[in-house]
């Protein structure tokens, strides 16, 4: 064998948003395909595709990830967030809620990754300063807002996750 006849496709399952997720994908199959054109879940943008403007940014098991840049086939046994998933029934999570409050975002294209990566940084440190959060959004690009609603907005959601306010 020379590995000519290798699979092209194999097949996934994870969960993604709580909901178990089956499928056979292309090898090359990136998450941010995956979400966005296999599951409908475009709320999960894409933009630079190489890694580098944050925008793609999802959850895999807690951590945040660039879906444009990591297979869907690494998936397997994973949990997967996307912004989707943030929101109980009609109630906002506090950190959508704080970016709203914040007017932390114009064109909102940048705004799920921003979400994404503000909810994993404070899952992983609830009590994050303004220099902790700068570095952890250092990857995320915005266009439009500029940095300082958006770093408020963190701010206030964190707050309000340690329920004081
Ligand atoms: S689209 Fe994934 S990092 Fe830019
Ligand atoms: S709100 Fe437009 S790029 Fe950030």
């Amino acid at each position: 064998m020379n590995g000519s006849h290798a699979s092209t496709s194999t097949v996934v399952r994870c969960r993604v948003n709580g909901q178990q997720v089956e499928m056979l994908v292309p090898v090359r199959l990136t998450v941010a395909e995956l979400l966005r054109d296999r599951l409908g879940l475009t709320g999960t943008k894409v933009s630079c595709q190489m890694q580098v403007c944050g925008v793609c940014t999802v959850l895999v098991d807690g951590n945040p990830v660039s879906s444009c840049a990591t297979l869907a086939c690494d998936l397997d046994g994973a949990e997967v967030l996307t912004v989707e998933g943030l929101a109980q029934g009609r109630d906002l999570h506090p950190v959508q809620e704080a970016f709203m409050a914040a007017n932390a975002l114009q064109c909102g294209y940048c705004t799920p990754g921003f979400i994404m990566m503000a909810v994993a940084l404070l899952q992983a440190h609830p009590d994050a300063e303004a220099a902790e959060v700068r570095e952890w959004m250092d990857g995320n690009l915005c266009r439009c807002t500029g940095y300082a609603p958006i770093e408020t907005a963190v701010a206030v959601a964190a707050s309000r996750m340690r329920g004081q306010t």
